[in-house]
């Protein structure tokens, strides 16, 4: 598949640094066990609890590590397959065509008709409208839900990292896309009778900032305050909410524990790594009425790790700790 992220960039068996060998090493180590339920293993069938609703999903490709011979599904696509097997017809935008082909060619296999792949760029205030317009024509105007995972850790290599420049890259995709879109949806989901219901992907970054990388922190701390805001403007038509993210094992959960040290290395107190089919079910409920009395706020999905605080976790038998 031709995408790939800056932040999986694998070049002359090196990752990062790291040899291809240990960086697998590594990888396996932070599976998840394999005691779960069949809902975050995204084995769980749809309970039609989207039945009639039409979802744009931004960012739901995924994104591809080249050292990774049995990715994990990514937050967007878990979303995007959740969303259709619950009954809705769902809009695919990723910047990769073929990335967003992927996750509709995944959805057709479960047997749902009713998903379309655009492809486009958020990182210009052209490309976040031509989205828009595209996916609200493919949706015939009705646009029940939407939710915006995009998003990056880092800027391209050639960036140089403490620069302007980089600090301008993440902040744009993180948070001015997504002031870009809400801008442009929210005014058109007010006007419907029905109203509808929005989701931005944060990230426990906001509320435990102690990794080398300040503007992933900041833009995801400032998301979620965006949201709130743009609850409080839309309600109470609009309900907007932010998934807030832990230690997730995806594609870009596992370029992170590569490129940050100690990333991996948190207590987690429900004793493993979240799964995109996490997030996804988090996203499923917001965007469905059993949550219609909740708005402007953030639904944490860490298995507990910010709300018993480190001491806490510490203080747990089997605690996850990988690294
Ligand atoms: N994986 C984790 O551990 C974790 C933790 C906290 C938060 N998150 C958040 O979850 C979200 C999704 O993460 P993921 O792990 O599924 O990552 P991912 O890289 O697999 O998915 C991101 C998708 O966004 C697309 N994208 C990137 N830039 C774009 C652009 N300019 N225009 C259009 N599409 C673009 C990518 O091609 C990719 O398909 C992100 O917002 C991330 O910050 C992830």
């Amino acid at each position: 598949m031709a995408c790939s992220t800056s932040s999986a960039a694998a070049t002359n068996g090196q990752v990062h640094g790291t040899p291809i060998s240990s960086a697998m090493e590594e990888v396996n180590d932070i599976l998840p066990p394999p005691k779960m339920p069949l809902e975050p293993r995204g084995l769980a069938p749809g309970r039609g609890r989207l039945v009639g609703k039409r979802v744009l999903v931004v960012g739901g490709g995924q994104s591809v590590n080249s050292f990774d011979l049995n990715p994990p599904i990514g937050n967007g696509r878990a979303i995007s397959v959740l969303c259709a097997r619950e009954g809705a017809t769902v809009v695919v935008v990723d910047r990769y065509q073929e990335a967003a082909d992927l996750t509709v060619e995944q959805i057709t296999l479960e047997g749902s008709p009713k998903a379309h792949s655009v492809m486009g760029d958020v990182s210009t205030p052209a490309g976040c409208s031509k989205i828009l317009q595209e996916s609200l024509a493919i949706l015939g105007g009705q646009l029940d839900g939407l939710v915006l995972s995009v998003g990056t850790v880092g800027a391209p290599p050639l960036v140089e990292k403490g620069t302007a420049e980089y600090w301008d890259f993440v902040m744009n995709i993180n948070l001015r896309t997504h002031y870009l879109l809400l801008q442009e949806a929210l005014p058109h989901m007010e006007k419907r009778p029905e109203g509808g219901s929005v989701i931005a992907v944060g990230s426990v970054a906001a509320y435990l900032p102690s990794s080398p990388e300040p503007a992933y922190h900041a833009s995801k701390a400032a998301l979620s305050v965006l949201v709130k805001n743009v609850a409080y403007q839309f309600a109470p038509m609009v309900r907007v909410n932010t998934v807030v993210p832990g230690l997730i094992d995806t594609p870009m959960g596992r370029s992170s524990g590569l490129a940050i040290k100690g990333r991996n290395a948190s207590a987690i107190p429900l004793s493993r790594q979240g799964t995109g089919w996490d997030i996804a079910y988090a996203c499923v409920w917001l965007l469905s009425g059993e949550s219609s009395f909740i708005t402007a706020q953030d639904i944490v999905v860490d298995g507990g790790r910010v709300g018993t605080g480190s001491k806490g976790a510490k203080k747990l038998n089997a605690v996850t700790e990988v690294s």
